[in-house]
């Protein structure tokens, strides 16, 4: 039987570097051994309610407990039924109240060079002076809230504002079109944009109110506009519609207690793409989604209170919204916040900003990291790093070559790599190592975080009936039971959330994702369903191509995908960015060579395509489904809307530069 009728999918690339935490890492950890990680899993999968109704008793602050941990009706799921407490007060209050309101909550830094310094008692006052700003607006409980703005201390005051008191945000990120602001302002029926007239980015203002405007024009539900000054620029104000944020809250007090909320109130709606059709709004609610972001963070941070976190991402991205709003918030961290981009003034910026502050935990993405290799090392190396202690990757597989650079230069070889897989959709981390327990593996997530049972399934049996894959052979990842983080459904559409995380694998949450795990339970992450090149009979996961391809030492970055071949099914196409070479021919042949030695003959590419950038999102994910019609020479009629740079694709078509 090939290889293709029985579903499985090749794994090709074979890593096996291991590195294992330091002595001394392992031994200041909270969780320090394989040991002690695997008695809590354990613990956690014996009795999984009983496991998290005793993480909700002493991780969050309720203003009435719960009486039942879970109601399981599939696919929907109801976490610490009974319970009402409040995001923004475990967030906020908590810390305030425990003599801890000194401590700093956000360093901030402007992209042109402003700094802010804010205390938890501070973030506690600016959140409670807007949440009131709010009230005299007449919002009410449950009322969708869009935010379109740059990264400012302010975005995540605005969102804390909401769940004070009880408002549903929807935070769109701030380098979205028009159409996309009002295609989300009317499928989440907002009531309140919160925007501000401008951000920096690359040195260049950018237009927000300009921008709101035009989706404004088109956003029938939407009543009031607040807008924030932040560059200056003097954007057009409408009398009826607009409000400066700073005269909002001229008039108000400080004192606005926190709204009790029951559990399954919904705290936020986050729109992310689907492959084709409209954006999914990826509903989030109170109780479960507080406890599983803020007890993950501790865990896979393994966070201690002299701790400086930094996560690179922007608070429009779930990462933003769970790791740092929510998340490191609950758990009173110390963050850097940035407004601007990694190159701005100079590459070095982002080296610059941990010496600075003396940043601890790293946390960022893949598509950031083979930038960073690709402007090169001595931006790096102009700067003190020691601070650094643990790093984290999220939003793609990392390939081993990025691993080990990240590991070596950014790490000095001394810090863990936290190799963070999740998604919109589940909320936080649910496969990650424990860093003082789990040795890692370049491009693996490694382990389930406590509570998570992942399984990867195929058309394993005799009659292509769905199975669980054995060893090292590759299949559609699910999760097997509820965790407290999952999304509740998709913004006003049951049926579409029925139908895409649940109808493919009976009583399994789909993740979309392929995978498969080693001889060690180590889960490695193949790409999307989607994806999956198909040559010959042999199913390759285009993560696998890449990294192969990375691993040559001319090639910064690399997409590959399938196109349609007569005789082979699929012939293979890949589109290679290269650091500073010149893209001839028998760098092309040089290529095929590396391939054909790194993996063998069937993984050879019938066609390498050089350009200067790849087609991604605007969160930095490489867009295979656009590349899938270039290689194929089909006009694309996807979704493009969250396409970062459209004159990527227009290159690409052209053929100007393969
Ligand atoms: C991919 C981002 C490999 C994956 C938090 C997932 C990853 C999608 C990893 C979700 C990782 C994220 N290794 N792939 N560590 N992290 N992905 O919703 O395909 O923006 O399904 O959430 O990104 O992307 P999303």
């Amino acid at each position: 039987m090939s290889e293709s009728s029985t579903g499985k999918i090749s794994n090709v690339l074979i890593e096996t570097r291991v590195f294992p935490p330091s002595e001394s890492f392992a031994n200041q950890a909270a969780i320090g051994s394989m040991e002690a990680y695997q008695a809590l899993y354990d613990s956690s999968i014996d009795d999984t309610e009983g496991f998290w109704a005793q993480q909700a008793t002493e991780h969050l602050h309720w203003f009435t407990p719960f009486h039942t941990t879970l109601q399981w009706n599939e696919p929907f799921a109801k976490w610490f039924v009974g319970g009402t407490t409040n995001v923004s007060y475990n967030c906020l209050d908590t810390h305030v109240l425990n003599g801890r309101g000194d401590r700093v909550a956000l360093y901030w830094e402007g992209e042109p060079g402003d700094r802010r310094t804010i205390t938890y008692a501070e973030l506690h006052r600016d959140v409670c002076r807007f949440a009131n700003g709010l009230k005299k607006l007449g919002i009410n409980k449950g009322d969708r809230v869009s935010i379109y703005m740059p990264m400012v201390p302010e975005l995540a005051v605005a969102m804390l504002a909401c769940a004070r008191v009880g408002a549903i945000h929807s935070v769109i990120f701030g380098g979205f079109s028009a159409e996309a602001i009002s295609d989300r302002n009317n499928d989440a029926q907002a009531r309140f944009l919160i925007t501000a007239d401008g951000g920096w980015r690359r040195g260049k203002a950018l237009t927000l109110k300009q921008t709101a405007d035009e989706a404004l024009a088109k956003s029938p539900t939407v009543e009031k506009c607040i807008v924030l000054n932040r560059i200056g620029n003097q954007p057009a104000m409408q009398p009826e519609r607009d409000i400066w944020w700073h005269d909002l809250i001229a008039d108000v007090t400080d004192d606005c207690p926190a709204e009790p909320m029951e559990s399954e109130d919904s705290l936020f709606i986050l729109y992310t793409s689907g492959s084709t059709g409209k954006p999914k709004g990826i509903r989030h609610t109170t109780a479960g989604y507080n406890l599983y972001v803020k007890r993950t963070f501790q865990w896979v941070f393994d966070h201690r209170d002299e701790d400086i976190f930094w996560c690179t991402a922007d608070c429009g991205w779930i990462t933003g919204h769970s790791y740092i709003v929510y998340g490191p918030m609950s758990a009173g961290a110390t963050q850097v916040m940035y407004e601007g981009a990694p190159n701005a003034p100079k590459e070095d910026r982002f080296w610059e900003i941990i010496a600075r502050y003396k940043v601890s935990i790293l946390y960022t993405a893949p598509t950031a990291i083979r930038t960073f290799i690709k402007w090169g090392d001595h931006h790096v190396e102009k700067h003190e790093l020691s601070s650094l202690r643990l790093l984290g990757s999220v939003g793609e597989g990392i390939n081993p070559e990025a691993w080990m650079w990240y590991y070596e230069k950014i790490g000095g070889r001394r810090c863990p790599i936290v190799d963070t897989w999740w998604q919109t959709e589940t909320g936080g981390i649910m496969m990650s190592p424990f860093p003082g327990a789990i040795a890692c593996k370049p491009g693996s997530c490694t382990r389930p975080l406590p509570g998570i049972v992942p399984r990867v399934l195929n058309h394993t049996g005799p009659a292509g009936e769905l199975g669980d894959v054995e060893t090292n052979h590759g299949g559609m990842l699910c999760i097997e039971k509820p965790w407290p983080g999952m999304l509740r459904g998709i913004w006003g559409d049951d049926e579409r959330y029925r139908q895409q995380y649940w109808a493919t694998v009976p009583h399994m949450y789909l993740t979309g994702d392929n995978a498969r795990f080693d001889e060690d339970g180590y889960y490695w992450i193949m790409g999307r369903i989607d994806d999956v090149i198909n040559v010959s009979g042999h199913r390759l996961s285009t993560i696998e191509v890449e990294s192969a391809l990375v691993s040559h030492p001319a090639v910064a970055e690399a997409a590959a995908v399938g196109r349609p071949d007569e005789i082979k099914g699929q012939a293979i196409t890949v589109f290679v960015t290269l650091k500073s070479h010149e893209p001839t021919d028998e760098m092309r042949e040089a290529l095929k060579k590396h391939i054909r030695k790194e993996i063998g003959a069937l993984a050879v590419p019938d066609e390498v395509r050089f350009t200067s950038s790849l087609p991604k999102t605007r969160s930095g994910k490489i867009m295979r489904r656009l590349l899938r019609d270039i290689a194929a020479g089909k006009e694309g009629t996807g979704d493009t809307s969250t396409l970062e740079d459209y004159t990527v694709l227009v290159r690409l078509r052209n053929d100007d530069e393969s």
